[in-house]
């Protein structure tokens, strides 16, 4: 009978090793310790034996009994405080997630993107960190022209060596997107129709309506007889498409060393109407499109015949342009990452 205890005490325990779940457990101890258990039965034969024996057999069964009770209880709790860590209440309702949502000045390069792709233009890039010789000497600005000082340059260290440039060429942040017309020209040719939006930089003063980082898209089309009106026709089209109605327009000449003729395209002031404000310099209009024909000596640097080829080009102020069309009145906001303001794109 002793014997047989301690066979059935290690086969238990054996088995206890391989759980994992209650469900087996329970199973187990039903076998086992169960009304009709094996454990059970035998604790009930004891009631047949006699005087010492009785004695010294209960005592070794009571022990038994007593280390198999603690086994499962064991095992039952560290099998139910795992199943608590595991436990994921499904019905549970979830976080809101904040989903983000794209800058102002995206929203608008992108719309603009659409409205010059249905005209057949690509989506060209620049490099940001540019070589004189494009940001300047290419678009018909020698060293040490007064022109040069129209746009306050950060210069940096440093240089490279670019094609065109008769050697090495020294490096600026570039000042406007107009750089990628030579680049587009050398890359691809005559005829020639691309927009380049992107990010430029001027070593200047900050107010409500200077920053020194802003953006702008260039806008370039060359080919046979190409002439100011369809320079004006494709403007036009650019502001409905950005404004969604014919925009209220003035034209004056303007000055700008890679076009010839140049000129500035304003727009009534959509912050006061016209009625002068801060943000329109109290002049009522806004400069926004500054554009021309494309300068001969700037067809040559791009590898283009003037002789055989004509251009425009223009140079959309895309910061300027968001704050028209948003009713925003203080550039400063677009790089500020003030949230409350960007949130409400
Ligand atoms: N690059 C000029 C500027 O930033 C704008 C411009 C582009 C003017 C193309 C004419 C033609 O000031």
């Amino acid at each position: 009978m002793e014997k047989e205890l301690q066979q059935i005490k290690e086969t238990i325990l054996e088995e206890v090793k391989k759980i994992k779940d209650s469900q087996v457990l329970r199973d187990l101890e039903l076998k086992y310790l169960g009304r009709k258990g094996e454990l059970t039965t035998i604790l009930r034969g004891l009631t047949k034996l006699d005087g010492e024996d009785k004695k010294k057999v209960g005592a070794l069964a009571n022990t038994i009994k007593n280390e198999i009770y603690t086994v499962f209880k064991d095992l039952k709790s560290s099998i139910e405080e795992k199943g608590r860590e595991e436990f994921v209440d499904v019905t549970l309702p979830g976080k809101k997630s904040e989903r983000g949502h794209l800058h102002p000045i995206t929203l608008i390069q992108n719309e603009l993107e659409d409205v010059f792709s249905s005209m057949g233009f690509m989506v060209l890039d620049g490099p940001e960190l540019e070589s004189e010789y494009y940001n300047f000497e290419a678009l018909n600005i020698p060293a040490h022209h007064p022109a040069r000082d129209m746009q306050d340059t950060f210069y940096i260290q440093g240089n490279e060596t670019e094609k065109g440039a008769g050697g090495k060429s020294d490096l600026v942040m570039r000042t406007h997107t107009s750089p990628v017309q030579v680049r587009a020209m050398q890359k691809y040719g005559a005829p020639l129709r691309c927009v380049a939006p992107g990010r430029v930089y001027r070593c200047e003063a900050t107010d409500a309506v200077h920053e020194h980082t802003f953006d702008q898209m260039e806008g370039l089309m060359i080919d046979e007889n190409i002439s100011i009106s369809n320079m004006i026709a494709v403007m036009k089209e650019l502001l409905k498409g950005v404004f969604g109605r014919e925009m209220e327009v003035r034209v004056r000449p303007g000055y700008f060393p890679f076009v010839e003729p140049g000129i500035e395209l304003d727009i009534k002031c959509t912050i006061c109407g016209g009625a002068k404000c801060p943000s329109c310099k109290h002049s009522g209009w806004l400069e926004i499109l500054p554009a021309g024909m494309v300068h001969p000596n700037v067809l040559r640097h791009g590898g283009i015949d003037p002789d055989k080829y004509s251009g425009f080009a223009f140079g959309l102020g895309l910061t300027r342009l968001a704050m028209m069309k948003y009713g925003i009145n203080d550039i400063r906001l677009f790089n500020g990452g003030d949230l409350r303001f960007l949130k409400q794109f």
